[in-house]
């Protein structure tokens, strides 16, 4: 069973409404979405955002489900002047920027006593990811790198600026490093995907409204991709 995690509806309904042999079942208030896709058993999931709510999800998958990979698909904003709008931005690995403990002796997006600083993606599922969108999208963009992640929308060029001086990083978002986390625990394969709908400065709450859906079918478009290919399955 593969798992699959978006934060909004706009990041799960196309691929739900692909699902068939749909079965719905409901968990800590989220309604998982059990059925297959080409072939594949999948369980889709709307977590709803932030880190908490990414996290809880996270572990409902792997205790109920059994899934044996995770990909997280959505939105985010980017926060690297090489990313733009539309683009697609495959985590290497993922950073909490908000967590803040550097007064009890650890730096910046660090989680206490972790053994990592940054939580890491599946290499085989990334590299799957790669192949899989040059051949739907060979002229898109598909960038590999760090995601920073944060119960915050970023909307300021300041803000930005910040964090990316703290942590560098492609793009920001709300979930990744909290399902990253919950994943390396568990020693469960996960892939993060993230489509660009903005730039994350003042503009982003419009930029948001406007691609955020198209964003989302980008993803979309690429997880179908990989189904098809049957590259999400156990053997991975
Ligand atoms: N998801 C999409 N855009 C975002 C932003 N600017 N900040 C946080 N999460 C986002």
């Amino acid at each position: 069973m593969i798992g699959i995690i978006g934060a909004m509806d706009r990041e799960v309904d196309g691929l739900i409404a692909k699902l068939a042999q749909r079965e719905e079942k409901t968990k800590a208030s989220l309604v998982f979405h059990c059925g297959k896709i080409k072939e594949e058993s999948v369980v889709i999931v709307k977590c709803g955002v932030g880190k908490v709510n990414a996290a809880f999800c996270a572990q409902i998958l792997i205790d109920e489900f059994a899934v044996s990979c995770i990909i997280n698909t959505g939105a985010a904003g980017s926060i690297s002047r090489e990313v733009g709008i539309g683009d697609v931005v495959v985590a290497t690995e993922a950073v909490q920027h908000d967590m803040n403990a550097v007064d009890f002796g650890f730096p910046r997006g660090q989680v206490p006593f972790a053994d990592v600083f940054a939580f890491p993606t599946d290499e085989a599922l990334r590299k799957k990811a790669k192949e899989c969108y040059e051949e739907i999208n060979p002229d898109g963009r598909v960038f590999f790198g760090r995601v920073v992640t944060g119960d915050e929308f970023v909307s300021s060029s300041a803000r930005k600026d910040a964090i990316v001086s703290e942590f560098g990083g492609l793009c920001t978002e709300m979930e990744g490093a909290a399902i990253a986390q919950v994943a390396y625990y568990n020693r469960v394969p996960f892939l993060l995907l993230r489509a660009i709908s903005d730039r994350a400065d003042d503009g982003a709450g419009m930029d948001f409204e406007e691609f955020s859906r198209m964003a989302s079918e980008r993803n979309i478009r690429l997880i179908m991709k990989m189904l098809e290919e049957r590259y999400l399955n156990n053997e991975v």
